[in-house]
């Protein structure tokens, strides 16, 4: 067996994780295949294009498809490796939807040969990749899969999480160190060949419950650390201090480093996937699950703030900054400035408000319904504005901290204009 993965790979799902993964194989000579259902995502990369904003990814994309290694497609293909990339969100009662895994698993399962390997990377509750196997071994009853532990497995079958960070992914990619763990310790060994094309970090070998839980454990620190941070500010605002003076001050302990306070927490990723630890274990996870609870009060909160500063207003104009879920990003999924901004054109419906993002042209979906809202450029919003909100810090924000505020009330969720 080689220790470097050499032949063809197909990668399910061509979104913010698909496409750079099927990317930079693709440039380390691999020739890749990218499915997805989405017919427009499939006409973007064939013409060389990315659907979405990534830095460097554009440029590295428009190179593989040119030289003829990436290529995009609606049906999976017969390949030697396949890599499902597909969402994983939650339900109404926030366990996880696992529907999109099952689709790509039973694609893939009638183009299995003998020897292929299969990586889940979307990120899933533990469980999920041997779920993977079984709905393979359904379609495909000629071949031995590995979740059954007595046979010597046809296909080998792992999870490999993802943990970069948008903005970032074309370095973290390579960098992060990755998690791979199988259903056998053969399918982690197979898997890890793949990742040895392109990472630089260190490939940590594991089982495919472990590297389950380990992802959403990593998102749910993150969650519980930006709760504290959220809750910090809950209660400095009642006890009328000023929550980042507090936190600058507490951040000169030695062994204190707390996150900062902000409009709730948005993404694909930290606002759902502790919600899998805790319907995994819902007696148990209290903290996980309270954290959750406070991050999602937030937009709450933050709404019911621009509305009581709207009352000392005769016929106000607001201004929110930014709608993306984080700084110098085009993705809005689950943003809380979305949230926030629905949540003050419904409670304001004669108020008109004015939206600024570089990275949003038009108004996005969510809000289509409320008639208030305007799209602005952020220095007319601001000038036009009598309440401005600062909900993103887009790095095209910063020189808006100049501008001379007049009897303006200036409400910065960020900590961004201090
Ligand atoms: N975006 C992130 O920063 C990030 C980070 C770490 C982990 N993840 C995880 O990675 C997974 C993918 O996330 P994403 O951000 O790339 O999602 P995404 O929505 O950007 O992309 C998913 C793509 O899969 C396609 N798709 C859905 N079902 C399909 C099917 N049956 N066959 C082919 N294509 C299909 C969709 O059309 C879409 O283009 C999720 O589980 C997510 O939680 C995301």
């Amino acid at each position: 067996m080689s220790d470097i993965f050499s032949g063809k790979l197909a990668v399910v799902g061509l979104g913010y994780i698909g496409l750079p993964t099927a990317t930079v194989l693709a440039t380390r000579g691999i020739q890749v295949t990218g499915v997805d259902i989405n017919p427009k995502a499939v006409e973007a990369v064939s013409r060389g294009e990315v659907p979405f904003v990534e830095p460097d990814l554009a440029v590295a994309v428009s190179g593989a498809v040119a030289m003829g290694r990436l290529t995009a497609s609606s049906s999976v293909p017969e390949a030697d490796a396949y890599i499902i990339a597909v969402p994983t969100p939650f339900n109404p009662d926030h366990s996880a939807d696992l529907s999109y895994v099952q689709a790509a698993a039973e694609q893939i399962a009638p183009r299995l040969r003998p020897g292929a390997i299969v990586v889940l990377e979307s990120t899933s509750p533990p469980g999920t990749t041997e779920k993977v196997s079984r709905w393979i071994g359904d379609l495909r009853p000629d071949l031995h899969m590995p979740h059954n532990a007595d046979t010597v497995a046809d296909i080998s079958v792992a999870h490999c999480p993802e943990r970069v960070l948008p903005g970032r992914i074309m370095i973290e990619m390579i960098t992060n160190d990755r998690l791979v763990g199988g259903l056998t310790p053969r399918c982690s060994e197979r898997a890890a060949t793949i990742y040895r094309v392109f990472a630089q970090g260190e490939i940590l070998i594991t089982d495919a419950a472990s590297a389950e839980m380990a992802k959403l454990v990593e998102n749910a620190y993150r969650d519980v650390n930006i709760a504290f941070a959220n809750e910090l500010s809950f209660i400095a605002e009642a006890l009328r201090l000023d929550v980042w003076e507090v936190i600058r001050l507490a951040n000169r302990h030695p062994r204190v480093d707390i996150l900062k306070p902000g409009p709730g927490v948005g993404g694909h990723c930290i606002p759902v996937d502790p919600w899998f630890i805790v319907a995994a274990a819902p007696e148990l996870a209290r903290l996980i699950r309270t954290a959750r609870e406070i991050n999602d009060r937030k937009p709450h909160h933050v709404a019911e703030q621009v509305v009581a500063k709207a009352q000392r207003f005769r016929s106000p104009t607001v201004a929110c900054l930014g709608l993306t879920f984080k700084a110098n990003v085009d993705d809005i999924r689950q943003s809380p400035a979305i949230e926030v901004v629905g949540l003050i054109a419904e409670a304001l419906p004669d108020v008109e408000i004015l939206l600024a993002d570089p990275y949003v042209p038009s108004i996005p979906p969510k809000l289509a319904r409320y008639d208030n809202l305007r799209m602005a450029q952020a220095a007319d919003a601001v000038e036009r504005a009598d309440i401005i909100v600062l909900l993103v810090e887009h790095e095209a924000f910063r020189p808006l901290r100049h501008t001379i505020f007049n009897g303006k009330v200036v409400y910065d969720t960020r900590g961004a204009w201090r």
